[in-house]
């Protein structure tokens, strides 16, 4: 596996590999590697000629309050588990190569950013989308790989590409989760052993919700009520929101049909975590 921090040798390497008619799949990530990104890995390995992986903590989608200086990283750790899954580039890029002095150009979805988490982390889309701009010009993929477990990130960077016009593939990976449920997450290490256990209840809240679409709710309040009931019986959980909207665009929905996402974002004490579902309804 080849180690490559500067962006023009990145970028080298990718044109060098497609002049050879070879396909580049793309991982962006932000490091800590879990379950998650190793089977984005995986999906890459699989269907594409050149794998590459990108580790780059991106200090542009953090709020000033949030996590950016304590956001775990293990390096060491991290290349081992790529070149376990045969990735054959780890690109990473120092924040000044990335965001060199003068640096001023943004890229902005709207709309779709403004809901969600979008809500609640003010400028954070603005922040993945202008990285992954960047990294889809800096790497050339023909496919990039994303987890539906940011669902909303997902969604976002699909309309920039679209819009844009990049000429790649998405794919989104289904939700990775450890055996109780919860979403594989860089941030599962911030919890302490109470709140790991407690922070089973996004998952049971999305089951309940799924199940209540199921025995037929139609009216998104009312799988909301669910969602909220059920977080409401663990006291270190506190909803930041609970939501039911329209797959695909996010719209807000009062009569649920077709296809369907349940969002959720929950502080377990200090930790902020997020998961989603998406249902089609009968
Ligand atoms: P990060 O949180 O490191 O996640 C990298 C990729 O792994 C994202 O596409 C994310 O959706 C996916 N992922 C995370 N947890 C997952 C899980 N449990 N199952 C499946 N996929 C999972 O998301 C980011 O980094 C950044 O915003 C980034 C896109 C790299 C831009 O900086």
């Amino acid at each position: 596996m080849h180690k490559i921090s500067d962006p023009k040798e990145m970028q080298r390497y990718s044109l060098e590999e497609k002049r050879q008619g070879h396909t580049v799949g793309l991982v962006p990530t932000m490091g800590y590697f879990h379950a998650g990104h190793l089977s984005l890995m995986r999906r890459a390995r699989q269907e594409c000629d050149r794998v590459v992986v990108s580790l780059f903590v991106n200090p542009l989608q953090f709020g000033p309050q949030e996590d950016l200086a304590r956001y775990p990283r293990d390096l060491g750790r991290d290349a081992a588990l790529a070149a376990q899954e045969g990735v054959d580039v780890l690109f990473l890029p120092e924040v000044e190569a990335i965001y060199p002095p003068g640096y001023a150009t943004y890229v902005e979805v709207t709309g779709l950013t403004e809901p969600l988490c979008g809500r609640y982390r003010p400028g954070h889309f603005r922040g993945v989308t202008t990285v992954v701009a960047k990294l889809f010009n800096l790497v050339q993929p023909d496919v990039a790989y994303f987890g539906q477990k940011d669902y909303q990130q997902a969604v976002v960077v699909a309309r920039m590409t679209a819009d844009l016009g990049w000429p790649l593939r998405l794919v989104i990976c289904p939700t990775v989760r450890e055996a109780d449920g919860l979403a594989a997450s860089s941030r599962n290490v911030y919890l302490n052993a109470e709140e790991r256990r407690q922070a089973v209840c996004l998952y049971q809240a999305l089951e309940a919700g799924k199940q209540a679409i199921a025995a037929g709710a139609r009216r998104a309040q009312e799988v909301v009520r669910v969602m909220a009931e059920v977080i409401a019986r663990y006291p270190l959980a506190r909803i930041e929101y609970a939501e039911v909207r329209r797959a695909g665009d996010l719209a807000t929905m009062e009569e649920l049909r077709g296809e369907v996402v349940l969002a959720l974002a929950v502080w377990l004490g200090q930790t902020r975590l997020i998961d989603n579902a998406v249902v089609e309804v009968g």
